[in-house]
């Protein structure tokens, strides 16, 4: 049994411009404790900044550098006649070693529904981009018990006809419940769990072993403070990580809980 990988991965919304992202990047890269760098590594550590600040932190990614770049999101399809989007190809070309999908602020703001978000990440995958995978709850849902139901089918049509011999390595999920995102409220320890769980037997139950290794992270005001407490709910393999994700030294403790 290989456990899954560990990670810690910064979501940096709208937020920042070049060179500020690019001053973050420093701050983190120099506070991270050197055995995460050299030692055999315990947590791969991302950052997803704005699109045009991507190609701006090279010098701090993989395989120069400790950082793992994330696209926020992630055309479904290579290339052509579609203004405004960028493609799989385009993101590696900018230095991007995988892209977030499905995120709950896409979902709602931009209307993006399951069908696309299966495309999307096929697409990625294909490209042999790394996907972060979000799912998650709205409070309502929450509030009348449908939680776990409603999780494991939007997983399942995001997820609908990608190819599972992509995952390897490739595909992480992460479980965001909306109504914790950026509100300080969230999931108690139990309640992640039980919706880790939950996401990993239905993995494992849909794809065998290529399912039941992928890492599950868990998303929705993670600071200092809740990081240790969510780690040990077990199934939790790391986070997705926005507000605290802006300041270095938040980031880099939360770095060092999940490593
Ligand atoms: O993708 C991470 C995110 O949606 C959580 O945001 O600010 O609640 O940590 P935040």
């Amino acid at each position: 049994d290989v456990a899954p990988v560990r990670w810690t991965i910064g979501n940096w919304k709208q937020n920042l411009f070049r060179g500020t992202a690019e001053l973050l990047a420093t701050e983190i890269v120099d506070g991270l404790p050197p055995e995460l760098l050299e030692g055999p590594v315990r947590t791969k550590i991302g950052v997803a900044p704005t699109l045009v600040a991507l190609d701006a932190l090279a010098p701090w990614s993989r395989p120069a550098g400790p950082l793992y770049l994330f696209g926020q999101n992630c055309a479904a399809q290579e290339e052509g006649a579609f203004t405004g989007e960028v493609g799989p190809g385009q993101l590696a070309d900018v230095g991007a070693h995988g892209a977030i999908i499905g995120h709950s602020e896409r979902r709602t703001h931009f209307r993006e529904d399951d069908a696309l978000i299966a495309r999307k990440v096929q697409c990625a995958l294909q490209a042999g981009l790394r996907v972060v995978l979000c799912v998650g709850e709205g409070l309502e849902i929450r509030e009348r018990g449908d939680h776990e139901n409603f999780v494991i089918s939007q997983l399942s049509a995001s997820l609908n006809q990608v190819d599972p011999e992509l995952f390897q390595d490739r595909l992480v999920l992460a479980y965001e419940p909306v109504w914790a995102i950026g509100t300080g409220k969230t999931a108690s320890a139990r309640d992640a769990g039980a919706m880790h769980r939950r996401i990993r037997a239905w993995l494992t139950e849909h794809y065998g072993a290529m399912g039941a290794d992928r890492s599950i992270l868990y998303g929705g005001s993670v600071k200092p403070g809740n990081a240790a407490g969510l780690m040990a709910a077990g199934d939790v393999d790391g986070f997705l990580v926005g507000g605290a994700s802006l300041e270095a030294e938040a980031f880099l403790q939360i770095v060092r809980l999940v490593a």
